[in-house]
Protein backbone atom coordinates (compact mmCIF):
# COMPACT_ATOMS: atom_id res chain seq x y z
CA UNK A 1 0.00 0.00 0.00
CA UNK A 2 2.58 2.46 0.96
CA UNK A 3 4.51 4.19 -1.45
CA UNK A 4 2.82 2.70 -4.58
CA UNK A 5 2.32 5.96 -6.60
CA UNK A 6 3.72 9.47 -6.60
CA UNK A 7 0.27 10.49 -4.60
CA UNK A 8 0.77 7.67 -1.76
CA UNK A 9 4.48 8.94 -1.47
CA UNK A 10 3.34 12.56 -1.21
CA UNK A 11 1.02 12.01 1.13
CA UNK A 12 3.77 10.54 3.26
CA UNK A 13 6.16 13.35 3.42
CA UNK A 14 3.12 15.94 4.19
CA UNK A 15 3.05 13.84 7.30
CA UNK A 16 6.59 13.81 7.51
CA UNK A 17 6.80 17.44 7.21
CA UNK A 18 3.72 18.11 9.67
CA UNK A 19 4.42 15.55 12.22
CA UNK A 20 7.89 15.07 12.07
CA UNK A 21 7.81 11.34 11.65
CA UNK A 22 7.00 8.73 9.01
CA UNK A 23 3.22 7.76 9.02
CA UNK A 24 2.59 4.18 10.88
CA UNK A 25 0.18 3.25 7.92
CA UNK A 26 -1.29 4.80 4.62
CA UNK A 27 -4.52 3.65 2.92
CA UNK A 28 -6.48 4.57 0.32
CA UNK A 29 -10.26 4.66 -0.57
CA UNK A 30 -12.12 5.66 -3.99
CA UNK A 31 -15.26 7.67 -4.88
CA UNK A 32 -17.95 5.56 -6.14
CA UNK A 33 -20.73 6.33 -9.09
CA UNK A 34 -23.91 4.19 -9.01
CA UNK A 35 -24.51 2.76 -12.39
CA UNK A 36 -28.21 1.66 -11.51
CA UNK A 37 -30.02 0.59 -8.05
CA UNK A 38 -30.77 3.77 -6.46
CA UNK A 39 -32.50 4.19 -2.78
CA UNK A 40 -32.19 0.19 -2.53
CA UNK A 41 -29.48 -0.37 -0.24
CA UNK A 42 -31.51 0.93 2.73
CA UNK A 43 -34.39 -1.32 1.69
CA UNK A 44 -32.43 -4.37 1.78
CA UNK A 45 -32.15 -4.33 -1.95
CA UNK A 46 -29.24 -4.38 -4.65
CA UNK A 47 -27.12 -1.64 -6.49
CA UNK A 48 -25.29 -1.65 -9.21
CA UNK A 49 -22.08 0.74 -8.32
CA UNK A 50 -18.63 1.33 -9.81
CA UNK A 51 -15.38 3.37 -8.00
CA UNK A 52 -14.59 6.49 -9.81
CA UNK A 53 -10.71 6.84 -10.20
CA UNK A 54 -10.42 9.55 -7.61
CA UNK A 55 -9.34 8.56 -4.15
CA UNK A 56 -9.01 9.85 -0.54
CA UNK A 57 -5.74 8.95 0.86
CA UNK A 58 -5.13 8.85 4.70
CA UNK A 59 -1.33 8.77 6.42
CA UNK A 60 -1.66 8.66 10.32
CA UNK A 61 0.40 7.17 13.01
CA UNK A 62 -1.33 6.28 16.43
CA UNK A 63 -0.47 8.78 19.21
CA UNK A 64 0.15 8.28 23.12
CA UNK A 65 -2.36 10.66 24.19
CA UNK A 66 -6.06 10.51 23.13
CA UNK A 67 -5.62 13.96 21.26
CA UNK A 68 -7.12 13.93 17.11
CA UNK A 69 -5.24 16.25 15.01
CA UNK A 70 -5.64 16.34 11.45
CA UNK A 71 -4.32 18.20 8.50
CA UNK A 72 -6.21 18.28 5.07
CA UNK A 73 -5.19 20.60 1.97
CA UNK A 74 -9.26 20.24 1.16
CA UNK A 75 -10.93 20.17 4.54
CA UNK A 76 -8.72 22.32 6.94
CA UNK A 77 -6.64 21.41 9.95
CA UNK A 78 -8.09 20.88 12.97
CA UNK A 79 -6.92 19.56 16.94
CA UNK A 80 -9.69 18.36 19.17
CA UNK A 81 -9.85 16.13 22.09
CA UNK A 82 -12.70 13.30 21.51
CA UNK A 83 -16.36 14.23 22.63
CA UNK A 84 -15.59 18.04 21.25
CA UNK A 85 -15.38 17.69 17.64
CA UNK A 86 -17.82 20.44 16.14
CA UNK A 87 -20.97 18.68 14.44
CA UNK A 88 -20.47 17.88 10.98
CA UNK A 89 -16.41 18.63 10.76
CA UNK A 90 -14.43 16.22 8.94
CA UNK A 91 -12.36 15.06 12.31
CA UNK A 92 -16.09 13.57 13.36
CA UNK A 93 -15.02 11.19 10.29
CA UNK A 94 -11.56 10.48 12.41
CA UNK A 95 -13.26 10.06 15.54
CA UNK A 96 -15.96 8.07 14.78
CA UNK A 97 -13.13 5.85 13.32
CA UNK A 98 -11.04 5.83 16.20
CA UNK A 99 -14.19 4.42 18.14
CA UNK A 100 -15.12 1.71 15.68
CA UNK A 101 -11.51 0.33 16.33
CA UNK A 102 -11.63 0.33 19.76
CA UNK A 103 -14.58 -1.38 19.81
CA UNK A 104 -13.25 -3.97 17.48
CA UNK A 105 -10.59 -4.34 20.48
CA UNK A 106 -7.63 -2.05 19.53
CA UNK A 107 -6.75 0.32 22.49
CA UNK A 108 -7.99 3.52 21.94
CA UNK A 109 -5.56 5.92 21.23
CA UNK A 110 -5.85 9.35 19.64
CA UNK A 111 -4.00 9.74 15.71
CA UNK A 112 -2.47 12.44 14.13
CA UNK A 113 -3.40 12.23 10.61
CA UNK A 114 -2.41 14.14 6.99
CA UNK A 115 -5.60 13.41 4.28
CA UNK A 116 -5.72 14.05 0.61
CA UNK A 117 -8.97 13.68 -2.01
CA UNK A 118 -9.52 14.65 -4.78
CA UNK A 119 -12.80 12.69 -4.88
CA UNK A 120 -15.26 15.61 -5.22
CA UNK A 121 -17.21 16.99 -1.88
CA UNK A 122 -20.98 17.63 -2.43
CA UNK A 123 -21.40 15.78 -5.37
CA UNK A 124 -23.06 12.50 -4.99
CA UNK A 125 -20.17 10.87 -5.58
CA UNK A 126 -18.89 9.44 -2.13
CA UNK A 127 -16.67 11.21 -1.04
CA UNK A 128 -17.40 10.52 3.08
CA UNK A 129 -17.34 7.05 2.76
CA UNK A 130 -14.35 6.89 0.88
CA UNK A 131 -12.98 9.01 3.90
CA UNK A 132 -14.39 6.44 6.27
CA UNK A 133 -13.34 3.73 4.52
CA UNK A 134 -9.73 5.00 4.04
CA UNK A 135 -9.48 6.06 7.79
CA UNK A 136 -10.45 2.53 9.28
CA UNK A 137 -7.85 1.12 6.57
CA UNK A 138 -5.17 2.91 7.83
CA UNK A 139 -5.87 2.72 11.59
CA UNK A 140 -6.77 -1.00 10.96
CA UNK A 141 -3.10 -1.47 9.72
CA UNK A 142 -1.50 1.27 12.43
CA UNK A 143 -3.00 -1.27 14.68
CA UNK A 144 -1.07 -4.28 13.31
CA UNK A 145 -4.53 -6.19 12.11
CA UNK A 146 -3.60 -8.50 8.95
CA UNK A 147 -6.33 -8.02 6.29
CA UNK A 148 -9.59 -7.23 7.84
CA UNK A 149 -12.89 -7.90 6.57
CA UNK A 150 -13.47 -5.62 3.82
CA UNK A 151 -17.28 -5.90 4.68
CA UNK A 152 -16.63 -5.63 8.46
CA UNK A 153 -14.62 -1.89 7.51
CA UNK A 154 -17.26 -0.70 5.11
CA UNK A 155 -20.03 -1.81 7.75
CA UNK A 156 -17.88 0.11 10.69
CA UNK A 157 -17.65 3.32 7.93
CA UNK A 158 -21.53 2.99 7.41
CA UNK A 159 -21.91 3.47 11.58
CA UNK A 160 -19.41 6.37 11.79
CA UNK A 161 -21.88 7.85 9.47
CA UNK A 162 -25.16 6.65 11.19
CA UNK A 163 -23.66 7.37 14.89
CA UNK A 164 -21.56 10.76 14.55
CA UNK A 165 -22.43 12.25 11.44
CA UNK A 166 -26.43 11.74 11.64
CA UNK A 167 -26.89 10.50 7.93
CA UNK A 168 -29.10 7.12 7.85
CA UNK A 169 -27.46 5.97 4.70
CA UNK A 170 -27.20 2.39 3.24
CA UNK A 171 -23.84 0.28 2.51
CA UNK A 172 -23.59 0.69 -0.91
CA UNK A 173 -21.29 3.25 -0.84
CA UNK A 174 -19.03 2.12 1.73
CA UNK A 175 -18.79 -1.63 0.32
CA UNK A 176 -18.11 -0.10 -3.45
CA UNK A 177 -15.47 1.92 -1.69
CA UNK A 178 -13.84 -1.14 0.15
CA UNK A 179 -14.16 -4.02 -1.91
CA UNK A 180 -14.69 -2.49 -5.67
CA UNK A 181 -12.29 -2.41 -8.59
CA UNK A 182 -11.24 -0.59 -11.73
CA UNK A 183 -13.86 -0.62 -14.80
CA UNK A 184 -16.30 -3.59 -12.83
CA UNK A 185 -19.56 -3.12 -11.45
CA UNK A 186 -20.54 -4.37 -8.24
CA UNK A 187 -23.57 -5.84 -8.03
CA UNK A 188 -24.18 -6.35 -3.94
CA UNK A 189 -27.01 -7.90 -2.22
CA UNK A 190 -27.28 -5.15 0.50
CA UNK A 191 -29.18 -7.69 2.57
CA UNK A 192 -26.46 -9.68 3.31
CA UNK A 193 -23.50 -8.12 1.76
CA UNK A 194 -22.70 -10.74 -1.14
CA UNK A 195 -21.08 -9.26 -4.31
CA UNK A 196 -19.79 -10.15 -7.63
CA UNK A 197 -17.46 -8.22 -9.69
CA UNK A 198 -18.52 -7.94 -13.64
CA UNK A 199 -16.23 -6.08 -16.21
CA UNK A 200 -17.84 -2.89 -18.11
CA UNK A 201 -19.32 -3.66 -21.55
CA UNK A 202 -16.39 -3.37 -24.35
CA UNK A 203 -17.31 -0.20 -26.70
CA UNK A 204 -19.16 1.91 -24.32
CA UNK A 205 -18.21 4.74 -21.82
CA UNK A 206 -19.32 5.46 -18.07
CA UNK A 207 -19.60 9.59 -18.33
CA UNK A 208 -19.94 10.72 -14.30
CA UNK A 209 -20.92 14.85 -15.15
CA UNK A 210 -21.44 17.21 -11.91
CA UNK A 211 -24.49 19.14 -12.61
CA UNK A 212 -23.12 21.77 -11.00
CA UNK A 213 -25.30 22.12 -7.73
CA UNK A 214 -24.36 20.78 -4.76
CA UNK A 215 -26.05 18.88 -2.07
CA UNK A 216 -26.25 18.15 1.32
CA UNK A 217 -27.56 14.84 2.27
CA UNK A 218 -27.78 15.27 5.72
CA UNK A 219 -30.06 18.34 5.80
CA UNK A 220 -33.08 16.14 5.72
CA UNK A 221 -34.61 15.24 2.59
CA UNK A 222 -32.27 11.86 2.35
CA UNK A 223 -33.13 10.48 5.95
CA UNK A 224 -36.80 11.67 4.91
CA UNK A 225 -37.27 9.15 2.27
CA UNK A 226 -35.28 6.31 5.00
CA UNK A 227 -38.22 6.83 7.05
CA UNK A 228 -41.09 6.81 4.48
CA UNK A 229 -39.71 3.19 3.49
CA UNK A 230 -40.08 2.08 7.15
CA UNK A 231 -43.47 3.27 7.03
CA UNK A 232 -44.02 1.37 4.07
CA UNK A 233 -42.42 -1.54 5.33
CA UNK A 234 -44.34 -1.70 8.46
CA UNK A 235 -47.27 -0.56 6.78
CA UNK A 236 -46.84 -3.90 4.58
CA UNK A 237 -45.66 -5.78 7.36
CA UNK A 238 -42.26 -7.07 6.38
CA UNK A 239 -39.48 -6.90 6.88
CA UNK A 240 -37.99 -5.05 4.52
CA UNK A 241 -39.19 -3.25 1.19
CA UNK A 242 -36.65 -6.39 -0.72
CA UNK A 243 -39.57 -8.51 0.40
CA UNK A 244 -42.19 -6.67 -1.84
CA UNK A 245 -43.72 -8.02 -4.66
CA UNK A 246 -45.44 -5.66 -7.27
CA UNK A 247 -48.90 -6.72 -6.19
CA UNK A 248 -48.10 -6.22 -2.63
CA UNK A 249 -47.86 -2.18 -3.75
CA UNK A 250 -51.88 -2.25 -4.01
CA UNK A 251 -52.00 -2.73 0.16
CA UNK A 252 -50.89 0.72 0.54
CA UNK A 253 -53.36 3.10 0.84
CA UNK A 254 -51.10 5.62 1.14
CA UNK A 255 -50.24 7.79 -1.89
CA UNK A 256 -46.47 8.63 -0.93
CA UNK A 257 -45.46 4.90 0.34
CA UNK A 258 -47.39 3.26 -2.63
CA UNK A 259 -44.81 5.62 -4.77
CA UNK A 260 -41.46 5.39 -2.63
CA UNK A 261 -42.19 1.60 -1.86
CA UNK A 262 -43.19 1.50 -6.21
CA UNK A 263 -39.74 2.63 -7.22
CA UNK A 264 -37.48 0.77 -4.92
CA UNK A 265 -39.41 -2.71 -5.77
CA UNK A 266 -38.96 -2.07 -9.32
CA UNK A 267 -35.62 -0.47 -9.17
CA UNK A 268 -34.34 -3.78 -7.40
CA UNK A 269 -35.89 -5.73 -10.83
CA UNK A 270 -33.80 -3.18 -12.94
CA UNK A 271 -30.97 -4.09 -11.22
CA UNK A 272 -31.29 -7.88 -12.24
CA UNK A 273 -32.21 -6.91 -15.63
CA UNK A 274 -28.89 -4.83 -16.03
CA UNK A 275 -26.90 -7.37 -14.84
CA UNK A 276 -28.70 -9.80 -17.52
CA UNK A 277 -27.71 -7.06 -20.00
CA UNK A 278 -24.14 -6.50 -18.65
CA UNK A 279 -23.41 -10.06 -19.19
CA UNK A 280 -24.79 -10.55 -22.45
CA UNK A 281 -22.74 -7.17 -23.48
CA UNK A 282 -26.91 -5.62 -24.60
CA UNK A 283 -25.41 -1.98 -23.70
CA UNK A 284 -29.00 -0.80 -25.21
CA UNK A 285 -30.64 -2.58 -23.01
CA UNK A 286 -28.67 -1.40 -19.86
CA UNK A 287 -28.82 1.95 -21.72
CA UNK A 288 -32.75 2.04 -21.31
CA UNK A 289 -33.12 0.77 -17.52
CA UNK A 290 -30.65 3.66 -16.42
CA UNK A 291 -33.86 6.01 -18.33
CA UNK A 292 -36.52 4.07 -16.54
CA UNK A 293 -34.71 4.46 -12.92
CA UNK A 294 -34.53 7.95 -13.67
CA UNK A 295 -37.96 8.72 -14.31
CA UNK A 296 -38.79 6.82 -11.38
CA UNK A 297 -36.61 8.68 -9.22
CA UNK A 298 -38.01 11.95 -10.74
CA UNK A 299 -41.64 10.79 -10.50
CA UNK A 300 -42.03 8.12 -7.40
CA UNK A 301 -39.31 9.13 -4.64
CA UNK A 302 -39.15 12.74 -5.64
CA UNK A 303 -35.01 12.99 -5.75
CA UNK A 304 -34.37 14.86 -8.68
CA UNK A 305 -34.20 18.38 -9.96
CA UNK A 306 -34.51 20.50 -12.91
CA UNK A 307 -31.26 20.73 -13.64
CA UNK A 308 -30.49 17.14 -13.25
CA UNK A 309 -33.38 16.05 -15.32
CA UNK A 310 -32.05 18.89 -17.97
CA UNK A 311 -28.68 17.31 -18.27
CA UNK A 312 -30.58 13.66 -18.44
CA UNK A 313 -32.76 14.68 -21.67
CA UNK A 314 -29.38 16.63 -23.18
CA UNK A 315 -27.71 13.18 -23.13
CA UNK A 316 -30.25 11.35 -24.19
CA UNK A 317 -30.98 13.35 -27.12
CA UNK A 318 -27.59 14.03 -27.69
CA UNK A 319 -27.45 9.62 -28.49
CA UNK A 320 -26.86 8.76 -24.91
CA UNK A 321 -27.49 4.70 -24.38
CA UNK A 322 -28.96 5.61 -21.23
CA UNK A 323 -28.37 8.34 -18.25
CA UNK A 324 -29.55 8.84 -14.71
CA UNK A 325 -28.88 10.58 -11.39
CA UNK A 326 -26.92 8.92 -9.61
CA UNK A 327 -26.41 8.75 -5.64
CA UNK A 328 -29.44 10.17 -3.51
CA UNK A 329 -30.56 13.34 -5.97
CA UNK A 330 -31.39 16.25 -5.14
CA UNK A 331 -28.45 18.02 -7.04
CA UNK A 332 -24.98 16.04 -7.75
CA UNK A 333 -24.26 13.63 -10.69
CA UNK A 334 -25.46 12.08 -13.58
CA UNK A 335 -24.35 8.92 -14.67
CA UNK A 336 -24.56 8.66 -17.99
CA UNK A 337 -23.58 5.46 -20.40
CA UNK A 338 -22.20 6.46 -23.91
CA UNK A 339 -20.67 4.25 -27.30
CA UNK A 340 -17.14 5.75 -27.20
CA UNK A 341 -17.40 6.81 -30.37
CA UNK A 342 -20.36 9.45 -28.73
CA UNK A 343 -18.60 10.34 -25.71
CA UNK A 344 -17.28 13.63 -26.56
CA UNK A 345 -20.91 14.64 -28.21
CA UNK A 346 -23.12 13.28 -25.55
CA UNK A 347 -20.44 15.60 -23.12
CA UNK A 348 -20.63 18.99 -25.35
CA UNK A 349 -24.69 18.75 -25.41
CA UNK A 350 -24.62 18.23 -21.37
CA UNK A 351 -22.58 21.34 -21.23
CA UNK A 352 -24.42 23.20 -23.51
CA UNK A 353 -27.80 22.42 -21.44
CA UNK A 354 -26.24 23.35 -18.21
CA UNK A 355 -23.10 25.09 -18.67
CA UNK A 356 -22.16 25.39 -14.76
CA UNK A 357 -21.69 21.40 -15.64
CA UNK A 358 -18.64 19.49 -15.62
CA UNK A 359 -17.10 16.30 -15.64
CA UNK A 360 -16.05 14.26 -13.15
CA UNK A 361 -15.03 10.74 -14.73
CA UNK A 362 -15.22 8.87 -17.49
CA UNK A 363 -14.90 4.62 -17.11
CA UNK A 364 -14.23 2.18 -19.76
CA UNK A 365 -13.36 -1.46 -19.52
C1 LIG B 1 -26.44 7.92 -0.79
C2 LIG B 1 -26.30 6.94 0.35
C3 LIG B 1 -26.35 5.50 -0.16
C4 LIG B 1 -27.57 5.27 -1.05
C5 LIG B 1 -27.70 6.36 -2.09
C6 LIG B 1 -28.99 6.26 -2.87
O1 LIG B 1 -25.35 7.82 -1.63
O2 LIG B 1 -25.09 7.15 1.03
O3 LIG B 1 -26.35 4.62 0.92
O4 LIG B 1 -28.75 5.16 -0.29
O5 LIG B 1 -27.64 7.66 -1.52
O6 LIG B 1 -29.01 5.08 -3.62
Amino acid sequence: MTGETDRDKAVESLFAKRFGAVPQAVASAHGRVNLIGEHTDYNEGFVLPCILSQRTLVALSLRDDDRLEGDSAQFGSASEQPGAVPTGHWLAYVEGAVAMMAEAGAPQRGVSVVVDSDVPAGAGVSSSAALGVALLKALAAAHGMDRPDPALLARMAQRIEHEFIGLQCGIMDHMVSAVGAKASAMRLDCRDLSYSLHPLMAGVEVLVIHSGSGRKLSEGQYNARVAECRAARDALGVGALRDVSAGDLERLADGTAHRRARHVVHENDRVHAAITALASGDAASFGALMMESHRSLAADYDVSSPVLDSLVEACRDAGALGARLTGAGFGGCIVCLVRSGDADSVLAAAMKAVPEARLIDRIAS
